[in-house]
């Protein structure tokens, strides 16, 4: 008798030594580790509309997984983007320190001295390069001394190239959706096989399209190769420039203006028909993007007015004539003569993609997944009046009368220039966010400058190979499996023998 309660008391101990042998080597590391301390970085994403600062922060003690890297706060600054303060001294760096001290709180002091700080500036200063070299060169200049200024690592300010900002944005997509690598079941980093997913990004001046192509690219200009994780991608990418939202607009104005004879009234066919407003020459015609359709007695102080007529087909014709459909050198093009191969696979819209979209969304009351609707869509907010949209979306007061604009020229833009279809179209998931962070070139920008996307795969964060953690595990559950037959069997005979 004794014997037999001694066995079942060793099996129950062997039994439990195993469970917990079990638990500690599936249990996720990080769950029996003290809380991390993390590590942070600055991007600040000199955009042509306005600046946005992002913290970002990971686990000290990682950092070449993705899904690691996650945003930590963000801070708009108040006012345009740092191209629009060209001429006037101090002022563009100036307009950045309520949100450096912002960082200054978000971060741990202790922190402060390891952070560190890039500062990217996009299609806005790239213009202002064009039509000001010089300008351009003390802006960068001006924001540079801010920065240094605040006690993080400055790493430098500079203009990305459209190149770059297309596939910064496409890394950091994938990187957020963990396209690139994924910590698998078996503890350890792994490729988890998915298609990656392509970028479009549409900013104030220019707008991007970035994808994982397999078909030959045509132009050199539109190839990237990078190298993550072991792993070769071989994206296309083009920045249209003067294609973002607010030039678009410029370029919109410029084609009414001089198709239309009236010396003083312009019709805007994408504007509500209830608004009207007064436009000084300089505000259409002192950007590079239109300068070339300056008419011919072109004054800058003279004043126009636009009268707003809300005609759907008008405003389509007109945006659709801003586009160059013609003289293509290549077997196919999108438009003004840009090679690009046939989309493939999905997509992310984000930027002023997703924020027309969830307009069109929330005032038509049409939910926008193919063609055909988000034509509809449009035509929809094309022949709404402003007192009405007012009404609806107070919030919104100063963007309103450019949304019907807008979406005709993500229609026309999407749709004939890209060519997404009623196949295609539908793979498009238009998105402001994944997880906690922004969708844009930033996150991708601070990665791949501070090394954290490595060209070869990441080791196994465990010290055991993974075919002997594998092994351990199924051998542990082998000796669990026996105890407790024995235990059941032990007791069931001692129960009988009771009897
Ligand atoms: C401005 O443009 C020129 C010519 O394309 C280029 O060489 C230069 O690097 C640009 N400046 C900056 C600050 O990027
Ligand atoms: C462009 O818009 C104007 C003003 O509404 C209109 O008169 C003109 O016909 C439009 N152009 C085209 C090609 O439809
Ligand atoms: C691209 O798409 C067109 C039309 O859908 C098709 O005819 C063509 O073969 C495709 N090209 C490639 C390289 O797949
Ligand atoms: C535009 O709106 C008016 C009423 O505001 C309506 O009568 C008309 O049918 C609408 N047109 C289209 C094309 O939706
Ligand atoms: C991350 O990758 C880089 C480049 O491959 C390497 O130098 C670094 O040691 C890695 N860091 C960690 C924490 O694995």
């Amino acid at each position: 008798m004794d014997k037999q309660r001694s066995w079942i008391v060793a099996s129950a101990v062997l039994l439990l030594f195993a469970a917990v042998a079990l638990l500690l080597l599936t249990v996720h590391v990080e769950e029996i580790q003290e809380p991390p301390q993390y590590m942070y970085g600055i991007v600040l994403d000199a955009g042509s509309s306005h600046t946005s600062i992002y913290v970002y922060r990971w686990p000290a003690d990682k950092q070449n997984g993705t899904g690691v890297v996650t945003q930590h706060s963000e801070c708009k600054v108040k006012g345009g983007g740092i191209s629009s303060y060209a001429g006037q001294q101090g002022a563009a760096g100036r307009s950045l320190e309520t949100c450096l001290k912002q960082a200054m709180v978000d971060i741990p002091q202790a922190r402060h001295h390891l952070t560190p700080v890039y500062l990217g500036a996009t299609a806005g200063m790239r213009l202002l390069n064009i039509s000001s070299p010089e300008k351009s060169k003390q802006v960068l200049q001006e924001v540079g001394q801010t920065i240094k200024s605040f006690p993080f690592k400055f790493q430098g300010a500079k203009i990305l190239s459209g190149k770059e900002e297309g596939a910064y944005g496409w890394v950091t997509v994938n990187y957020l959706l963990e396209n690139f690598i994924k910590y698998g079941f078996v503890g350890r980093w792994l490729n988890p096989g998915r298609q990656t997913v392509g970028a479009l990004d549409l900013g104030g001046a220019s707008t991007q399209i970035t994808f994982v192509n397999q078909d030959e690219v045509e132009d050199p200009e539109n190839s990237m190769t990078l190298r993550l994780y072991g792993q070769d991608y071989t994206l296309y990418t083009h920045s249209y420039l003067c294609y973002g939202a607010i030039e678009v607009l410029r370029k919109l104005l410029a084609h009414l203006i001089t198709t239309q004879d009236s010396s003083d009234t312009v019709h805007h066919p994408c504007y509500p028909s209830d608004h009207r407003e007064d436009l000084y020459l300089q505000q259409v015609f002192e950007s590079p993007c239109t300068k070339s359709q300056r008419p011919a007695l072109y004054k800058p102080e003279m004043l126009m007015i636009v009268q707003g007529t809300g005609n759907y087909q008008h405003c389509l014709r007109n945006i659709s004539e801003i586009f160059s459909f013609q003289n293509c050198l290549f077997s196919q093009c999108s438009f003004d003569g840009v090679f690009q191969p046939n989309t493939s696979g999905s997509f992310m819209a984000f930027s002023a993609f997703f924020f027309t979209h969830s307009f069109l969304k929330k005032s038509t009351g049409i939910y926008i997944s193919t063609p055909v609707q988000l034509q509809q869509a449009a035509q929809t907010v094309c022949n709404m009046t402003l007192v009405k949209m007012s009404k609806d979306f107070p919030e919104q007061k100063s963007y309103l009368r450019d949304y019907c604009a807008l979406a005709v020229y993500i229609q026309v833009l999407m749709l004939r220039g890209y060519h997404f279809d009623d196949n295609s179209f539908p793979r498009i998931s238009f998105q402001k966010k994944a997880g906690d962070s922004s969708l844009g070139w930033s996150l991708g920008y601070m990665l791949s400058m501070s090394s954290m996307l490595p060209e070869e795969n990441v080791n196994s964060r465990r010290a055991l190979h993974p075919g002997a953690w594998i092994s351990l595990l199924l051998l542990l559950a082998l000796l669990i499996s026996t105890m407790l037959i024995f235990i059941v069997l032990q007791v069931c005979h001692k129960t009988r023998s009771n009897v």
